[in-house]
């Protein structure tokens, strides 16, 4: 078969985003809105986004940061804390929230008023089922003496099977998964469920945290894992399976916040995510597999309709900048400074 030069697709979602806010949400917002068609806005702001009434003013900020002529729409969650009233679901599903965002505390950036014990929250997470909001899952746990590569799936024998024994018909998104567990368990369990893959997970293993001195630019949370993981994770991502979607958790934080000790967690990858995952999926023979996964199967979780038009990827190199200017300080892309294969064509 002929080398494809060019890929048009759905017009694709990003079911995982960090957009932060003020002078950073300026910066990074285009490049999402140029990419997709709707992200699912991740809570994690500091004071974190836990009410109805400060999602709706935080989605206020986003509109009007959006460059002139964009529809591109975000879609709106609420960060739950041990305290989210039960009765803050029917006002969070009557004013459009998509969704509840599951931080065991202390487990990643911004993470400080996350759940301290999931069954403090069982009221709130069954009016939740009722309602038939997912719950968007950070699946790590925090217990200190559990290695760093193990926190996913110990989270999954701890945590995770137990609440959905307990309220099996509670929507979940495995966010970011990362191991051969979490995408074996996404894959063979019961019930509603589905997984976000970043590209970063399905290009990179840990050795790319430790190549040529240490790379904060590959440290996000969770961390990236052994190979065997990667190969994993692209298997589920490229199956076909309607479970596994889009998210790229497209993470900024200022160059010289990563660059330092206690240097923080994420990768900024929206700048170029569609052409990521094209590579991603193009090495494992899958790119006529991409359209659904980055287009289709996550608006079918959420029950949302397919977006309308396409894009498309055109087979030319190019150089991701180096860094970008954010506010005072910088913002170094992931790849930045190297060459990617696909390039998102502009309109
Ligand atoms: C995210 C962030 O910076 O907000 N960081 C990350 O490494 N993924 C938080 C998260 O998604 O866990
Ligand atoms: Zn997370
Ligand atoms: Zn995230």
């Amino acid at each position: 078969m002929a080398t494809p030069t060019t890929l048009t697709i759905t017009r694709p979602d990003d079911w995982h985003l960090h957009l932060r806010d003020g002078a950073a949400l300026a910066v990074v917002l285009p490049a999402s809105a140029r990419q997709f068609g709707r992200a699912v806005v991740m809570p994690n702001l500091r004071p974190p986004v836990t009410s109805t009434a400060l999602a709706l003013a935080y989605r206020e900020r986003i509109l009007a940061a959006r460059p002139a002529g964009s529809d591109f729409e975000p879609l709106m969650t609420l960060y739950l804390t041990d305290n989210t009233p039960p009765d803050e679901i029917g006002r969070a599903r009557a004013a459009g929230i998509q969704a509840l965002k599951f931080y065991p505390a202390g487990a990643t950036t911004n993470s400080d008023a996350g759940v301290t014990d999931l069954r403090k929250t069982y009221r709130t997470l069954e009016a939740m089922q009722r309602e038939g909001l997912p719950l968007l899952v950070h699946g790590e746990v925090t217990d200190p003496a559990v290695d760093v590569f193990d926190r996913e799936a110990v989270f999954i024998d701890r945590h995770l099977i137990p609440l959905r024994r307990d309220l099996p018909e509670l929507k979940i998104v495995f966010e970011h998964v990362t191991t051969r567990e979490g995408a074996a368990y996404v894959l063979g369990a019961d019930g509603p469920i589905g997984a976000t893959v970043t590209p970063q997970h399905l290009l990179y293993n840990r050795n790319a945290i430790f190549t040529g001195g240490l790379q904060p630019h590959f440290y996000c949370l969770p961390v990236l894992k052994a190979e065997a993981h990667r190969q994993a994770l692209v298997a589920a991502a490229t199956s076909g399976s309607p479970r596994f979607f889009l998210g790229t958790d497209s993470a900024p934080h200022a160059a010289h916040l990563k660059e330092h000790a206690g240097g923080h967690a994420g990768c900024y990858t929206a700048l170029a995510a569609l052409e990521l995952y094209a590579e991603a999926f193009e090495a494992a023979g899958a790119l006529d597999r991409l359209d659904a996964f980055a287009g289709r199967h996550g608006a079918a979780f959420y029950g949302l309709p397919v977006n309308a038009g396409t894009v498309t990827l055109v087979r030319e190199a190019w150089t991701v900048p180096e860094a970008l200017p954010f506010g005072a300080a910088r913002l170094k892309p992931l790849r930045g400074g190297g060459t990617l294969t696909w390039r998102l064509k502009e309109g």
